[in-house]
């Protein structure tokens, strides 16, 4: 039977809020695949979502309403948490971005790496009492037999503290990240992967982007809570304590209707017009478009990039490499490490190469949606190349908007590469000099055979679009 109500909860909302100069608050589309996927959820399905207040002109936003403006979400039903500034700082910066985050997409540089420490026992204080005001919010919401569909890093302890107050809800977790493998998961310190565990494990359902992460997660409990692992073909199933959660994959999938019309509006043909001149006549054009995140190793892709020119000085002047690195998490001091040194080495890159009015490199790292798209639709080459990425749907999307067919380079520990991978040219994330020669290799693919793979990537890259992977959830619970 459907569910009386349908109700999602996640850290970022549809929306969040900046001040103008005039002093009046607006309301702005967040970034990263979350957002994408559940964008689609749309006003007409009736759902609530839940979500948190991120900064202070957010939290003075959502002070003291229930619902954010209709005019500010497009007619979505939001309710906006107002968390206090410093366990929301605790629980997203300490645990979810700085440890959960670390842990899942391999990102602790040991041995220095990570110390669980007193400051470390306060910030999880936070990220318990974070979870728990989602609960609470959670279950005065819903009405009796609601479904709750609790997304992502943020939120691993909802689920189990929500069925304690609302036995009566059917209650799913999805994550977008991947899931670590036992060996690396047990970095956690053991009562806190513990708690992370059973707190998923309080859902009805689990899902996950790809059977990896999906069977890694089950190891995990297998391994560290003894949880009894079943399976059905490839369906999973956790018994623990008595109670069993079944494990679910979806892939998200780009929205292929939306990208293509929303890439042919005048705001994107403007900047299309403005890329070409930049670009300059005759050249190639290798993509990438990632927020400016650690994992996302746009660090190496850069490396790659100078070596094709080194070993392949029959580019120079032919190809431009056009990089948009969007900030991300910047309360980090290692993330805007991060963005500091892509920049130093993109000038280091136009300046051991650039000649008259050829610049290799054209790097931006201010957000702007219909540059981005503008950028997959000149595409000739797609560069995707994270450490470890939950699914990214960049590489899903090029293909479906690119003008004249790209060809993908893609990591092998992409979940995108569960579904692209026979038709992309793969790479080891960390080896930059395959990477440069599977650029080479992109660069100088036949345009029949960058047709032909083109369209089969954008098929597969378009199989579970936002609103049905919705409703997959959805129904499976
Ligand atoms: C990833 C996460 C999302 C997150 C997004 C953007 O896609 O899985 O939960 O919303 O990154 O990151 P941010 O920290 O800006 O919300």
């Amino acid at each position: 039977t459907a569910p009386a109500q349908v109700l999602v909860a996640s850290n970022r909302g549809p929306v969040s809020y900046t001040r103008s100069e005039d002093g009046t608050l607006t309301a702005k589309r967040g970034g990263g695949g979350l957002v994408s996927g559940l964008s689609a959820i749309g006003p007409d399905a009736g759902a609530v979502w839940v979500c948190a207040a991120l900064s202070d002109v957010d939290r003075e936003a959502a002070h003291g309403h229930t619902r954010l403006a209709p005019e500010d979400t497009g007619g979505q039903q939001v309710r906006m948490l107002d968390i206090d500034a410093a366990t929301f700082a605790d629980a997203y910066n300490g645990i979810a971005n700085s440890t959960l985050w670390f842990v899942h997409h391999l990102l602790y540089q040991t041995p220095l790496e990570p110390v669980f420490d007193e400051g470390f026992r306060s910030q999880w204080a936070a990220y318990e009492a974070y979870n728990s005001a989602f609960a609470d919010a959670l279950a005065e919401e819903a009405a009796q037999g609601a479904a709750v569909l609790v997304q992502d890093y943020h939120l691993t302890l909802t689920p189990r503290l929500l069925r304690e107050r609302r036995p009566d809800l059917r209650i799913g977790h999805f994550s977008h990240t991947p899931w670590a493998p036992p060996d690396y998961y047990r970095l956690l310190p053991d009562d806190v992967a513990a708690e992370v565990l059973r707190g998923i494990l309080g859902a009805d359902r689990a899902a996950f982007l790809t059977h990896r992460w999906a069977r890694a997660f089950a190891d995990c409990c297998a391994e560290l809570l003894g949880a009894e692992v079943t399976h059905e073909g490839e369906e999973l199933t956790v018994t623990h304590e008595g109670r069993s959660t079944r494990i679910g994959v979806h892939g998200l999938g780009a929205d292929g209707e939306f990208l293509r019309e929303r890439s042919h509006r005048p705001d994107v043909d403007e900047r299309l017009a403005d890329l070409r001149e930049q670009i300059g006549d005759g050249r190639k054009v290798i993509v990438r478009v990632d927020r400016t995140e650690l994992s996302k190793n746009i660090v190496r892709g850069l490396i790659a990039y100078r070596r094709l020119l080194r070993t392949h000085p029959e580019w120079h002047g032919r190809v431009v490499h056009v990089a948009f690195a969007y900030p991300s998490r910047h309360d980090l001091a290692v993330y805007r490490e991060y963005t500091a040194e892509v920049q130093r080495l993109a000038e280091e890159i136009n300046s051991e190469f650039g000649r008259g009015e050829w610049r290799p490199l054209i790097l931006h790292v201010k957000d702007d949606f219909a540059r981005s798209l503008a950028a997959y639709r000149l595409a000739d080459v797609a560069l995707v190349n994270p450490i470890r990425d939950g699914m990214n749907l960049v590489a899903k999307e090029i293909p479906v908007v690119s003008d004249d067919g790209c060809a993908l380079v893609l990591s092998r520990e992409a979940g995108a590469y569960a579904e692209l991978g026979g038709d992309a040219i793969v790479v080891n994330p960390y080896d930059t000099e395959e990477t440069a020669r599977a650029l080479h290799e992109a660069l100088t693919m036949s345009t029949g055979e960058r047709a032909v793979r083109t369209k089969r990537l954008a098929a597969a890259a378009t199989a579970l679009p936002p609103q049905r992977w919705f409703l997959a959830q959805l129904e499976a619970l």
